[in-house]
């Protein structure tokens, strides 16, 4: 598939079937994700990788709008000791952004549907992530990643708007 398809492919897929997710493309998932950008290539980032279901159940009540039933979850953090100094840290959320889209897209690529639930800045909802995954406090959880084979089928969708295109010719 290339990029440019893999781009206007991807849309949030909120229902699944009960396939699970090989570990062959847990494997590529992961390795799509660590092939992504950071600042000064500090690569902030840690992911759990959720496929019990007991702690799948906690996500889906972790956050409000998390309530989705996957057989994997992958939860992306940022790793505060890694992050880079003073007002430089926050580039974690970056880096870990660029990550999920990797993540995203690579799944795309092979067939699985996911949709990206955000976690940090909301406190509530990063503490009940970082309880569920026993996370140490230098580990914010940024997103959940629900993953699964597809049950519905969004259309692609090109979202361009010329009005957002500013040029300096
Ligand atoms: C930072 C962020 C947080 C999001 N949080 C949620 C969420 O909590 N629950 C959810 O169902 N979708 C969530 N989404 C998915 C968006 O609703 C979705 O990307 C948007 O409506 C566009 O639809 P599309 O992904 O199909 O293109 C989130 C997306 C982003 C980037």
């Amino acid at each position: 598939m290339e990029v440019y398809e893999a781009l206007l492919k991807r849309r949030s897929v909120r229902k699944f079937t009960e396939e699970a997710v090989s570990e062959e493309d847990i494997s590529k998932l992961l390795h799509a994700a660590m092939s992504g950008p950071s600042a000064c290539n500090r690569t902030p980032w840690e992911f759990f990788v959720v496929t019990n279901e007991d702690t799948l159940e906690k996500l889906r009540k972790a956050a409000r709008y998390s309530k989705i039933k996957a057989p994997l979850a992958i939860v992306v953090c940022g790793n505060l000791s890694k992050s880079l100094p003073m007002q430089l840290s926050s580039f974690w959320i970056q880096d870990c952004s660029a990550a999920t889209e990797n993540i995203l897209l690579e799944a795309t690529e092979l067939g699985l549907g996911t949709v990206w639930c955000g976690v940090h800045p909301m406190k509530r909802a990063e503490n009940n992530v970082s309880e569920a995954l026993s996370l140490p406090e230098k580990l914010i959880p940024l997103n959940i990643i629900h993953i699964g084979h597809p049950a519905e089928f969004p259309d692609p969708r090109d979202q361009f708007n010329e009005k957002k295109v500013h040029y300096l010719k």
